[in-house]
């Protein structure tokens, strides 16, 4: 009987993939299992978006309150549909431009107002100068998705830029594209009217349950 259940048991974990759901209100992403995306095939990403704007900690707790983490896009299709995601919730709050907050930031290295950091490698490369905290994606193609003239690493007082949000907006060359924000602020504090990059809330992705 033993034998029976551990031969049960083992045909369930070989079967694997079929039986690995995302919970309901979350997206199902297919990956590709590679190195570089911690051999993720399913990631399940939802689009959080609370009454009012949200600085990085509430963006985490909302995602922390999910039973998940902060996320982002690997490819064209998944930036699409979290677009999409975030389209649809702004239009509930009767809104057609808006942001929210994605998985990455400076390294620590490159979160500085230090210009002779900024300006060398690997700072002065988007690509190398930013870095996502959850291992369940590869950022390679979210990194080459910046908006016309980002990331601009604005400072503000004794910061800079650092945080990455994906942006719906009026301006075409901006429009779907991620963006580098102040962390600390839902709206930026230098363009407070600009309502196209307050962060409305949060990509939050987490594993799939075993079914
Ligand atoms: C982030 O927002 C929360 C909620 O509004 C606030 O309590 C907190 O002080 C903010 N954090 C920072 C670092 O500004």
């Amino acid at each position: 009987m033993q034998k029976l259940i551990i031969s049960a048991f083992i045909v369930a974990l070989v079967a694997g993939d079929c039986n690995l759901q995302c919970p309901s209100g979350y997206m199902s992403f297919k990956r590709t299992p590679t190195a570089a995306n911690g051999r993720t095939s399913l990631w399940c990403v939802k689009v959080i978006l609370p009454d009012e704007p949200v600085n990085i900690t509430s963006a985490k707790a909302l995602c922390k309150q999910d039973g998940s983490v902060l996320t982002t896009f690997e490819n064209e299709d998944e930036r699409l549909q979290l677009a999409d995601a975030l389209i649809a919730g702004l239009k509930e709050k009767q809104r057609t431009v808006g942001a929210m907050f994605l998985d990455g930031h400076r390294t620590s290295q490159c979160e500085t107002q230090d210009m002779s950091v900024l300006k060398a490698a690997p700072c002065n490369n988007p690509a190398t100068a930013f870095e996502t905290d959850d291992k369940h994606t590869d950022t390679t193609f979210m990194l080459q998705s910046w908006a016309h003239t980002e990331p601009g690493g604005t400072f503000y007082e004794k910061e800079i830029e650092s945080c990455i949000q994906l942006g719906i907006s009026q301006f075409e060359r901006r429009d779907k594209k991620i963006n580098d924000i102040l962390c600390n602020y839902a709206k930026s504090p230098t363009k407070v009217t600009a309502s196209d990059l307050w962060n409305f809330g949060a990509a939050c992705g987490r594993l799939p349950d075993f079914q």
